[in-house]
């Protein structure tokens, strides 16, 4: 993550952090319960499924980032939320969790929102800033009306690009609801504008009857309209920003056709944040919920090679012994930021709160708040 997105609102330790990480995991998983049991209901830790194991176990809810966003919206009895996942998660469950209905349920309280270390970030959402949007925003509307465009951010980004899409009558998505999100702006305007993730919103898309050749990739780096033409942007039905999942990229067709030749009868199942010839390839894509929900769904003996992070996969295995899973790649596929929360940042994160100084407290300004919550609202009610 930018450095400039990294805010820490919250107080000064009154533990410093340095000598958590001696601690032996036993001593770290008792103080982590004590300290819940202490604040009950008082305080809910989301996990995000690619957490690993021994986070997950003190989740007290866990989800991909759609539920989790909704999690995070209908929370009432707490009064901290402790967000095991990475920096646009807990933005996000900061903006649904503090939105003016609630605040007035709650007699003004705000909820705190706390990423145990600030350092996880994500590398897909650092691709798109929020300068280079609203310069490729300008720059298009010298060729296309941009008032006839509809912006959609994956909820992968930061605030201020949720906020854009609020101000110019766009929207929110993820990787569960994508396809109804794209309907949903076509029926508004005749053109997307999709960042970060071009694979997302090219797999998406394609799904829809979109073309290839009606989806230019707008790269934030070329000088002359993002590397395009005029005429491919005339001709354009979507817009896709030049950004990827380092994680999900990793995934190759020839791992698909490697598996398909070791394992007849084996079946696939990705992420749509994987590249569009693996998603081609596969049986099923969709959001880390899917893929849970069509393992759990999959009678014994089923067998699966999964394109997603690794955390996930492995628990996938563990929870399903019954069905034989493989991880798609024959490399480390791992989320190397949302790999940075641990039980030594959790521990110390929640024994400072216990102790009345909440740190790295994720806060997102008023003006960004706004504008990002009609996003983030417009995207709840799609179904
Ligand atoms: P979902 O949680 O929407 O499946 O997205 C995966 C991901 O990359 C989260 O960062
Ligand atoms: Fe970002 Fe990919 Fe990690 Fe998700 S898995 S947080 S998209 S880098």
């Amino acid at each position: 993550m930018s450095t400039d997105q990294i805010e820490n609102t919250g107080a000064q330790p009154i533990h410093p952090l340095e000598p958590y990480k001696s601690i032996e995991v036993d001593e770290l998983r008792s103080r982590i319960q004590a300290v819940r049991d202490q604040l009950g209901d008082e305080l809910l830790i989301l996990g995000h499924h690619y957490q690993q194991d021994e986070v997950i176990e003190f989740s007290d809810l866990r989800g991909d980032s759609y539920k989790l966003s909704q999690m995070a919206a209908d929370s009432t009895a707490c009064k901290t939320i402790v967000f095991c996942g990475v920096h646009f998660m807990a933005e996000t469950a900061d903006i649904l969790a503090n939105r003016p209905e609630k605040m007035a349920e709650r007699d003004g309280r705000r909820t705190t929102v706390i990423l145990p270390d600030m350092a996880a970030g994500c590398s897909m959402a650092d691709m798109a800033g929020i300068k280079q949007v609203e310069a490729a925003w300008e720059d298009m509307s010298d060729v296309i009306d941009t008032e006839k465009v509809i912006p959609v951010t994956y909820i992968n980004s930061a605030a201020s690009l949720k906020a854009f899409c609020g101000r110019h009558g766009g929207i929110v998505c993820t990787s569960s609801n994508a396809q109804a999100v794209l309907e949903w702006a076509y029926e508004r305007g005749n053109r997307v504008f999709f960042f970060p993730d071009q694979h997302l919103g090219r797999n998406t898309a394609l799904k829809m009857g979109i073309t290839e050749e009606q989806m230019p990739v707008w790269d934030p780096f070329q000088l002359e309209l993002g590397g395009n033409t005029e005429h491919a942007l005339e001709n354009s039905k979507v817009i896709l920003w030049k950004g990827h999942c380092s994680v999900h990229q990793m995934f190759r067709a020839e791992h698909v056709d490697g598996f398909r030749k070791q394992h007849p009868g084996i079946k696939i199942l990705v992420h749509p944040e994987c590249p569009r010839e693996v998603n081609d390839l596969a049986d099923v894509s969709g959001s880390t919920g899917k893929i849970i929900e069509t393992v759990k769904n999959s009678p014994a003996g089923t067998k699966w090679a999964i394109g997603t992070e690794l955390h996930l996969v492995n628990r996938l295995k563990a929870e399903y012994p019954e069905q034989e899973i493989h991880f798609l790649s024959p490399v480390v596929c791992m989320c190397a930021t949302m790999y940075r929360i641990d039980l030594q940042h959790l521990c110390w994160t929640l024994e400072n709160l216990r102790d009345g100084a909440a740190v790295n407290v994720i806060a997102v300004d008023e003006e960004t708040t706004k504008w990002s919550l009609i996003a983030l609202e417009r995207m709840l009610a799609v179904r």
